[in-house]
């Protein structure tokens, strides 16, 4: 397995090589649904195509104030999961290798990311865009492998490559869950025990907000009641959004139709976990 570090660095391997590439884009701190998105890329690229994964905590995905500064970074601990799990390539590039001081070209989304985190987290999908589009641009992959429990941001790359007409083939893979329903998450690590302890409400409450849809129930407003209803059984929970949306576009409908899904984001703490659950 090899470490890259640099831009050129990387985009030497890539001219040197005519095997099919799969990019995991990660910021690091890896789970089992890390994993998963590793699996299913060597998966994509067979046994002879390369598996690359980008490590980097982003910072201009993350909000003033917001937890860039603590996010895990267990660089030896990644490195060895990236090699049990048969990864080729990591690219781990730095900030300053990623940014230049006075950059002024950001790519933005502007209607996907008006909506649920995007309003709770301004500028967090322009940073998603403008280093999703750099590591397409430096790595070149046929294709790219993302995580449905982040489908906001799967929905907004989706777009994006079409917009832009990026020749990359984007691959979602369902979200991987702990026994108790908890969503694998590099967040789920800043819990503590009462926290970690109630946090599988968020998917009871998706559970039965399913349930409802699957009785018959389509009026939104009253499904989107009974899940608020059971999030807010555990007391430490402090909902940030909670909404049905149409996969697609993200917009709010009165009543549930096809292709709909629940998506909230509910803060335990300081910590901010996100989760959904398509709709039948
Ligand atoms: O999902 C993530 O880990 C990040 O948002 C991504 C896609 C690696 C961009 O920094």
């Amino acid at each position: 397995m090899k470490v890259i570090e640099t831009i050129p660095e990387a985009r030497r391997q890539i001219e040197t090589s005519a095997r099919p590439r799969v990019l995991v884009a990660t910021m690091g701190a890896f789970h089992r649904g890390h994993v998963e998105l590793f699996r299913r890329a060597r998966e994509a690229a067979g046994s002879d195509g390369e598996v690359i994964a980008s490590i980097f905590v982003n910072p201009l995905q993350f909000e003033p104030g917001s937890d860039f500064e603590k996010y895990p970074r267990p660089e030896g601990a990644d490195e060895e999961l990236c090699r049990q799990a048969g990864v080729d390539t990591i690219f781990r590039p730095t900030s300053a290798e990623m940014y230049a001081p006075n950059r002024s070209v950001f790519v933005d989304e502007t209607a996907l990311s008006t909506v649920l985190c995007g309003r709770s987290r301004p500028g967090h999908f322009r940073g998603v865009c403008t280093v999703v589009t750099k590591l397409f641009h430096v790595l070149n992959p046929n294709a790219a492998v993302f995580g449905e429990k982040d489908f906001q941001q799967l929905a907004i790359i989706r777009r994006m490559v079409r917009d832009l007409d990026f020749q990359i083939e984007i691959i979602g893979v369902p979200t991987v869950r702990e026994d108790d329903g908890l969503a694998c998450s590099s967040r789920n690590q800043y819990l503590n025990a009462a926290e970690r302890n109630q946090a599988p409400a968020l998917r009871a409450a998706l559970l039965v907000g399913r349930d409802a849809v699957q009785a018959g129930e389509r009026s939104t407003e009253r499904v989107v009641e009974s899940v608020r209803r059971r999030v807010e059984t555990a007391s430490l929970a402090r909902i940030d959004y909670l909404a049905a949306v149409d996969a697609d576009d993200l917009q709010a409908r009165d009543t549930i139709e096809q292709n709909a899904l629940i998506a909230l984001a509910v803060f335990f703490g300081q910590t901010r976990l996100i989760d959904n659950i398509r709709l039948p």
